[in-house]
């Protein structure tokens, strides 16, 4: 009977008392070293620890959908505002309040629904060979297109989400006719069949496989800060060039976090992502990965102060829900592997 008493008392330790563990769920898609540095200092600051489970979003995503309601996720951190938007729209995320992140994020950068907010933004520019290419010659990413630059042209597959938000982007700015027009003659361009990721279009520049990459910006900074000096001697060579200046502005994605549905630990969900909005988290996430900060608060970090000021497209990237789809049919159809 004692012993059934205990039994008794210790379920409800272990299971009525589950609640007030204070900590949060992560999903993340992000492959950053620098989140546990701010995930530890968080729980230093707060007490609520944060547990991690790593994957690429898309797995991520599949597997919110099949844990349901039952999901333990409180936070999905993605490196692209796509799969954020593609979560939303299958019902994952939910919509929060917080006068921090209206205060501190620009619209273009977090949902209009209020279900997700950006962390950091890249730009996604040309990096061309100095020998080969005058930046003068360089204007949009629709250039690109035109056959002078006949196997010039290196960009990574359309499998890579980069890239699909990339080309939602074009369908927004040009229409979805336009834009497989677009995307048929930059196939047509290509210096070599898609591979690799972005790090390896730099290289295949430097290299002289061809003389256009279209990459994120930090990329560059990662290399011209490697640990191995022959990545650091390859960036001498390279510029880089943002394009569509003339019109919309270069295209800008987000690393960036939702609120999941069916969060067990909502408000704790809330205060990590004020917390990686605080100037102190901002400057740390620009800084470690050469990005620039969505707060406007946080000065961009030095290196990339350096790529120097340039018009960003402010197209609001929660509206590239109606053409992500469409993007893919366009990848398909032209034959961008
Ligand atoms: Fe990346």
């Amino acid at each position: 009977m004692r012993n059934l008493f205990f039994l008794g008392l210790m379920s409800i330790l272990f299971f009525g008392c589950a609640p007030a563990v204070n900590e949060v769920n992560v999903y993340s898609g992000r492959h950053y070293e620098i989140d546990e540095v701010l995930f530890a200092e968080f729980y230093e600051e707060t007490g609520i620890k944060v547990n991690v489970i790593k994957a690429d979003a898309d797995q991520l995503i599949s597997r919110m959908e099949l844990e349901g309601s039952a999901s333990p996720a409180d936070l999905l951190f993605t490196v692209d505002a796509g799969r954020l938007v593609l979560a939303d729209q299958r019902g994952l995320l939910q919509s929060f309040e917080s006068s921090l992140v209206d205060e501190l994020v620009p619209l273009s950068y977090r949902d209009a629904g209020g279900k997700w907010v950006g962390l950091t933004s890249r730009a996604r520019v040309f990096v061309y060979h100095k020998d080969k290419v005058n930046p003068a010659d360089l204007s949009t990413y629709e250039a690109l297109a035109d056959p002078r630059w006949r196997g010039q042209i290196l960009v990574r597959t359309s499998q890579n989400q980069y890239n699909q938000t990339l080309m939602a982007s074009m369908i927004a700015a040009l229409g979805a006719e336009k834009a497989e027009e677009w995307s048929r003659a930059l196939v047509a361009n290509f210096a070599r069949s898609p591979q690799g990721n972005d790090r390896d279009q730099v290289k295949a520049v430097a290299a002289g496989a061809g003389s256009i990459a279209i990459v994120n910006t930090y990329y560059v900074g990662l290399l011209h800060n490697s640990e191995i000096a022959e990545e650091r001697a390859l960036v001498d060579n390279l510029g880089i060039f943002f394009p569509n200046q003339g019109d919309r502005g270069t295209h800008i994605n987000i690393s960036g976090v939702g609120l999941a549905a069916h969060a067990p630990n909502r408000e704790n969900a809330i205060k990590l992502i004020e917390f990686l909005l605080s100037d102190h988290a901002q400057q740390l996430l620009a800084n470690s990965n050469f990005e620039y900060p969505v707060s406007s608060r946080v000065p961009w970090p030095t290196l990339v102060q350096q790529w120097g000021e340039f018009k960003a497209d402010t197209l609001q990237l929660s509206d590239l829900r109606s053409y992500l789809q469409e993007a893919m049919f366009i990848f398909d159809r032209t034959g961008w592997k």
